[in-house]
């Protein structure tokens, strides 16, 4: 089981690696790592499992973010209410198409690796065109919009060495390109 201690925190290199591919089939320990960044997220979203072991909620999990330099990454997107609008778990994901218009979170954006608040918009494309593999290999394309994009996003950003707080203005960090739409 991931905790928060076994959580690379802002500062390791690691954080700021490109990310290797994998090849398939995927090895036995990428697949059991895939498994459990996703239950990461699954317990960290359950009030009573998230106290108990004292994990920060998370919607997204990318493998450097446990120390493993590989393009992988869990993502469990809920809506305001809880439900589950997005699951995936990608392996060497690629934007192959994005929107100008930009979109970004009201509440700015905070990361497992980031202890502390940073305030801010986080203007990213409000749509993504996305390839990835299945942890079975299976090639897919998809397109996101809002919020499963933002999250997307932040994801792909770790496996190229980003951190959400390099697409702050640190001049100007509340103000917006014209036409950004704010998700609350
Ligand atoms: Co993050």
């Amino acid at each position: 089981m991931i905790l928060m201690h076994d959580i690379v925190r802002d500062g390791d290199p690691v954080l700021r690696q490109i990310a290797k591919p994998l090849t398939f089939p995927l090895d036995r320990h990428y697949l059991k790592l895939a498994h459990e960044m996703m239950a990461y997220l699954i317990n960290s979203q359950d009030p009573k499992i998230a106290e108990k072991h004292q994990l920060r909620a998370g919607v997204g999990l990318a493998a450097p973010q446990v120390g493993e330099s590989v393009q992988m990454a869990a993502l469990l997107v809920p809506d305001n209410d809880g439900k589950i609008i997005f699951k995936e778990i990608y392996v060497n994901p690629k934007i192959i198409a994005e929107s100008t218009r930009q979109a970004c979170l009201e509440e700015g954006e905070g990361c497992l690796s980031v202890d502390k608040n940073i305030d801010g918009f986080v203007p990213r494309p409000d749509k993504l065109t996305i390839r990835y593999q299945t942890i079975e290999g299976e090639q897919k394309t998809i397109h996101l919009k809002d919020y499963p994009a933002i999250v997307s996003s932040h994801e792909i950003d770790h496996l190229n060495g980003h951190l959400f707080y390099d697409r702050i203005n640190s001049k100007t960090p509340f103000e917006l390109p014209e036409n950004t739409l704010v998700i609350s």
